[in-house]
């Protein structure tokens, strides 16, 4: 698969823009937005409500030039027969989509012992449905609010099932670097990476809160950053031109990460996001910096 490193993400907190009540016809607009601008990898799920708003913005262009990505919402409402469910779902999404087959189908949002189940019950139907030519790759996604320090990635890549995997992954917490990509490097796993903003590094008022937090569990060195604005030093040693300027492309130029997710409701964030994720990468001092800083941090999400 050739993708592009922005994927345009059509769930999160502004899925696409309808949280805050944007019509489905500006929705559609914003994915043609992205498309325009060079993105190839639309990734949405049968939870997120957006796969026929996906497939209206596609509308003529050609079916084999857009990388879809589509989920099944995971633990299963019938974990008696997976095989049923799953074909459904699958069924379901297509139509929306109004298309006969998806790039990356996976399971959502997997939680740690919730693995065994997946692995064993839905992958093989997957599996099947790989065969049959309904998906090109296979892929799980993890839950990373409940699971910050990537618990279900580390099972799942014991084994080498997997074709792809989504991963949360931000300046914040940065330990997928070791518990995650080391191990997708290792099998050549594709790597998705959602996250890379959200509220605490688009926020300066949910930062602060965030890192005092940290601070008062001392798992950050509170002088080793001005409190009021900590990671102001971003701006200045590198370079960036805002906080989520550097997010992005702190994410994106992480060795073994493949695409990064953007969410966004709002064309000229999309517009800016873009062009910080075709920006080069932050200074290797400030990434030094940022390391050394959130070394012992795998338990926050950047919410
Ligand atoms: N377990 C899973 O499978 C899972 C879970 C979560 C997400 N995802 C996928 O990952 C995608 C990305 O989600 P994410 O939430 O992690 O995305 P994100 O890009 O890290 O964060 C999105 C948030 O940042 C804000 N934002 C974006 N650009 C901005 C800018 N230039 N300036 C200020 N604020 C900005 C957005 O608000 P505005 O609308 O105001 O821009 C939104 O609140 C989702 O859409 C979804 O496809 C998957």
């Amino acid at each position: 698969m050739r993708v592009s490193v922005a994927g345009l993400g059509c769930g999160g907190p502004s899925r696409l823009g309808l949280r805050a009540n944007k019509s489905e016809k500006e929705a559609i607009a914003l994915v043609r937005q992205s498309l325009d601008l060079g993105v190839n990898f639309l990734d949405t799920a049968e939870a997120y409500g957006t796969e026929e708003i996906v497939a209206k913005a596609i509308g003529e262009a050609p079916r084999e030039q857009i990388i879809v990505s589509t989920k099944k919402a995971f633990p299963l409402a019938d974990p008696g027969n997976p095989s049923r469910e799953v074909r459904k779902g699958l069924e379901q999404s297509l139509k929306r989509l109004r298309t006969d087959y998806v790039d990356i189908y996976h399971i959502h949002g997997v939680e740690p012992q919730d693995y065994g189940f997946a692995s064993t019950r839905v992958l093989p139907v997957l599996l099947q449905l790989r065969e049959e030519g309904k998906i090109r790759f296979v892929g799980i996604t993890e839950a990373f609010v409940e699971d910050p320090a990537h618990r279900m990635l580390k099972q799942a890549l014991k084994e080498d099932h997997w074709d792809v995997i989504m991963v949360g992954f931000n300046m914040l917490n940065q330990s997928a670097r070791k518990a995650v990509l080391p191990l997708t490097r290792d099998r050549e796993v594709g790597v998705l990476v959602m996250f890379a903003v959200r509220k605490a590094l688009s926020g300066p008022e949910r930062l602060r809160e965030v890192w005092a937090e940290l601070a008062l569990r001392g798992l950050v060195d509170r002088d080793s950053c001005n409190p009021a604005e900590p990671l102001d030093f971003l701006l200045r040693d590198g370079k960036a031109s805002t906080i989520v300027d550097a997010a992005y492309r702190f994410s994106r130029h992480e060795p073994g990460v493949h695409v990064v997710l953007t969410g966004t409701g709002k064309p000229e964030h999309l517009k800016a996001n873009i062009e910080s994720l075709s920006r080069p990468p932050l200074p290797e001092r400030t990434l030094r910096r940022l390391a050394e800083i959130f070394r012992k941090v795998d338990c926050v999400t950047g919410n």
